[in-house]
């Protein structure tokens, strides 16, 4: 599948431009547990996928950039100067705010020429952007020898999300993207912004999505939402960020804020001690403790800081009704995308029939079904 894509993306490149491209991959990501954790600088435990963003790039001598979304077929061309986001302006956005925020810090790229395709599901929570903007961002550090270091571009995808798409999203994405480690998961602290690799081996288990395909409209506004709940309480409570409470802090201003915010607060709390108890399962190859987890923090993420949907919850509950599926939850932003199952690999498919059916009897259209490699990060492709 990567293969074809890398071809398809090269040969594309070619008949437009007529030279020879730098090649790089960006891949998307899972995240097996912490969610909404990484702007409380908090633990999260991502991973990043075989699964990505394939790009073509190459030096212009002309007085415009282009670029071809090779999926889409759309070809944009445009200027390096006074950049400022598109309205409506999709896939272009994060491109341009790559190339904004590169030039915020006093580097100077010249024009240039690109061709781009990717194979991740997109709305599934996969994070297509983050890899999207990773892959411009490593591609014109290597094409203009920028000097940028894997974490200094990692910031800059994160700055074109929040001031090109207005997603105020963590760093948990764009870190994985980057720094992804083969049949590895990451537990990265999102305050150091540093992680501990951990090789995955669930034995006779595996890990499943299932893909919900829906992304319901409120994914953004709500996620600015939930961003703004935790940095009042935060505040309130006079530390830098929700990573500094315990829950006795917490209790001591209950009554001085929302049952909401306290439930929504407390989710975090919990959360990050999930990611802590996750991880220690992970070297002892309890994948029972690992699938409570999982299950726990769905729990966590629909009833406390409530940014999970019908969907969703229809297929943690048939997880749930499964022997042969130890855990599941919501993966990602939530109101959509995938859920993260962690299923007996000879009962995987029949529970992916049986889940199949089920779905589609309920809301009368497919869910998706997808078994993936943990893969290495942001990378040149020879
Ligand atoms: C989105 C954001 C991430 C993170 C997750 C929730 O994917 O981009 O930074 O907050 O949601 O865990």
């Amino acid at each position: 599948m990567k293969k074809e894509l890398i071809k398809d993306v090269k040969k594309s490149f070619k008949a437009h431009f007529k030279t020879k491209p730098l090649m790089v991959f960006a891949p998307g990501r899972i995240n097996l547990i912490g969610e909404h954790t990484d702007y409380n600088d908090g633990f999260a435990f991502p991973a990043a996928i075989n699964k990505g963003i394939v790009l073509a790039i190459g030096k212009s001598d002309s007085d415009a950039s282009k670029t071809y979304a090779l999926n889409k077929e759309e070809l944009y061309e445009f200027g390096l100067e006074n950049i400022k986001p598109l309205e409506n302006g999709g896939w272009r956005n994060y491109i341009l705010g790559v190339i904004s925020e590169i030039e915020k810090l006093g580097l100077k790229i010249g024009n240039f020429n690109s061709v781009f395709a990717g194979n991740i599901p997109s709305g599934g929570g996969m994070s297509s952007s983050a890899a999207l903007e990773n892959s411009f961002v490593f591609g014109l550090n290597e094409l203009f020898n920028l000097g940028l270091t894997k974490n200094e571009m990692i910031l800059v995808s994160q700055k074109a999300e929040h001031n090109f798409a207005g997603v105020k999203c963590g760093i948990m994405d764009q870190y994985a993207s980057m720094f992804g480690v083969k049949k590895s998961a990451l537990l990265l602290d999102c305050r150091t912004v540093k992680s501990k690799t951990y090789k995955i081996d669930f034995k006779n288990y595996k890990l499943m999505l299932i893909n919900t395909n829906v992304k319901h409209d409120l994914s953004e506004s709500a996620y600015n939402a939930r961003r703004n709940v935790c940095e009042s309480v935060s505040k309130k409570l006079n530390v830098k960020a929700l990573r500094d409470v315990s829950v006795e802090n917490l209790n001591k201003i209950k009554n001085s804020i929302s049952n909401d915010d306290y439930e929504k607060t407390r989710y975090v709390l919990e959360e990050n001690q999930r990611v802590k108890l996750f991880s220690e399962a992970i070297q002892e190859d309890d994948l029972k403790t690992l699938g409570k987890l999982l299950f726990q923090s769905h729990k966590g993420l629909r009833t406390q800081y409530k940014v999970s949907c019908t969907e969703l919850d229809f297929l943690v509950d048939r997880a749930k009704d499964n022997p042969n599926v130890l855990g599941a939850r919501m993966m990602g932003g939530g109101f959509g995308g995938c859920t993260i199952n962690l299923v007996l690999k000879r009962a995987a498919d029949d529970f992916a029939k049986e889940v199949s059916h089920k779905y589609l009897l309920e809301f009368g259209k497919s869910c998706s079904i997808y078994s993936l490699k943990l893969s290495a990060g942001t990378r040149v492709i020879k």
